[in-house]
């Protein structure tokens, strides 16, 4: 059964990158220092294009994984409000705007005070997104993934992992 599990896990290596990525979040956001304009852009630049991996990883789990575990729970009567509440939430749009805001900080007029300010709230939002985020993936590898294995045959698994890693890597 474990090598089963290992085998057609959908979950493992795509949460294994974006743990890398709440990982260089944190270190970007660590080291920068919000005095400095140059280390702003490049911060608020990086965020951005982490921000659009983790809301791609959404979109792939939505298309490839969620709908399609809906569709074979819903033909058999099985209601699992884990399953259907999950990705209700949008946690992106949030985290977007605070880099659109970032750029407001650039402004010559924005005081170094104001800056380090941004800096905190920026810190408290991803904060607040990676006490949601972890738990979450834990979620779907331990009640999701064993949905999974209970109610695909291994060729559907094996493809559908496939096309989840292909499409992670096309980011
Ligand atoms: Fe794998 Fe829904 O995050």
């Amino acid at each position: 059964m474990s090598f089963k599990f290992e085998e057609y896990n959908v979950f493992k290596i795509p949460h294994s990158r974006m743990m890398q990525l709440v990982n260089s979040c944190n270190k970007n956001l660590d080291l920068t220092d919000f005095a400095n304009s140059d280390a702003l852009v490049s911060l608020l630049s990086n965020l951005n294009s982490i921000f659009d991996e983790f809301k791609s990883h959404e979109e792939i789990e939505n298309e490839h994984i969620m709908t399609k575990l809906k569709t074979k729970l819903k033909a058999m009567a099985i209601y699992n409000s884990a399953v259907c509440n999950c990705h209700t939430e949008d946690e992106f749009t949030p985290l977007f705007k605070l880099v659109e805001m970032g750029y407001l900080y650039l402004n010559k007029t924005k005081s170094i005070s104001e800056k380090i300010s941004f800096g905190v709230k920026l810190r408290k939002a991803l904060n607040h997104f990676t006490q949601k985020f972890i738990p979450h993936m834990k979620e779907e590898e331990e009640i999701f993934q064993p949905l999974l294995l209970e109610h695909f045959t291994e060729e559907e698994l094996h493809e559908m992992k496939n096309i989840v890693i292909k499409l992670h890597m096309q980011n």
